[in-house]
């Protein structure tokens, strides 16, 4: 890994980013009570995380656009584990949203006696790395990617937090989750959102109507996320995230 300095922590051999884990919110983590319905993304890096943090709350209202317009996406589903999480899981009501990029082995012991659901979505690892690269290019907490072809070295060794993109998606291919686990691609969703909504709604026993499946994807497509100020990573200080290096919300394909 190139340039790391002080900028990250060890966790079970990955590295995680200091600005965001703590050795007090990883204990959190691991002592986690799961509830049976909680409702658990988990994915690796840059696989399409913001996108379900804009999908999944609003399948749980029905379709109201209030929880993806009043509240910031790390506050609508967060990524359990982080410090973040630690602050705001308290103001979830159940069915509480989660995001999480932590491997099968690795998460809190009473996930595994739960009946909590998982929605584990992947991303073909080309389109991935180079979401990644340039992520690593506006996020200062990240280390400096050096070349693409630097990067796609440390991507390909696992040397990126949450290591190799191979084990992750391996180790979600568990068969002792049962119908627990949805497991979906970026790619769907691209090809058809509505239908990639619609399909998740019925995973978590939620009937949308056909006007409410339209709303959710119309406000879930690309360029309207772009445009929430909630969704799209503008309201961080630059010297955090510089949206003028790489927008967060870059490409989207
Ligand atoms: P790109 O960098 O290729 O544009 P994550 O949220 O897991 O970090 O993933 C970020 C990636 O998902 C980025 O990919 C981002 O643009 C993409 N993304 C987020 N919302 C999206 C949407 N509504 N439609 C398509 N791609 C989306």
């Amino acid at each position: 890994m190139m340039d790391q300095g002080n900028l990250y922590m060890f966790y079970h051999g990955f590295c995680l980013p200091k600005l965001a884990y703590t050795v007090a919110s990883l204990k959190h983590f691991e002592s986690f009570q799961v509830q049976d319905d909680d409702i658990f993304v988990i994915t690796y890096p840059k696989s399409g995380t913001t996108w379900m943090q804009e999908i999944l709350p609003l399948i749980l209202s029905g379709g109201d656009l209030t929880p993806v317009l009043t509240l910031e996406c790390y506050e609508r589903a967060p990524w359990l584990g982080a410090v973040h999480a630690t602050k705001v899981v308290g103001k979830l009501s159940a069915p509480r949203p989660f995001v999480s990029h932590m491997p099968y082995h690795l998460m809190p012991s009473t996930f595994f006696s739960s009946k909590a659901k998982v929605i584990y979505i992947t991303r073909n690892p080309k389109d991935v790395v180079v979401s990644y690269y340039y992520f690593h290019k506006m996020a200062s907490y990240l280390h400096n990617p050096g070349t693409f072809e630097e990067f796609t070295d440390s991507f390909l060794a696992g040397n990126v937090m949450f290591g190799k993109w191979t084990d992750h998606v391996k180790s979600w291919k568990n068969p002792d989750l049962g119908d627990r686990i949805l497991y979906m691609t970026y790619e769907e969703m691209i090809q058809d959102l509505r239908g990639a909504v619609e399909r998740i709604s019925c995973f978590l026993d939620r009937q949308l109507s056909e006007e409410a499946l339209k709303r959710v994807a119309e406000q879930c497509q690309f360029k309207t996320m772009k445009q929430n100020n909630k969704s799209n990573y503008s309201l961080v200080a630059p010297k955090i995230m510089d949206n003028s290096v790489s927008p967060f919300l870059r490409k989207g394909r």
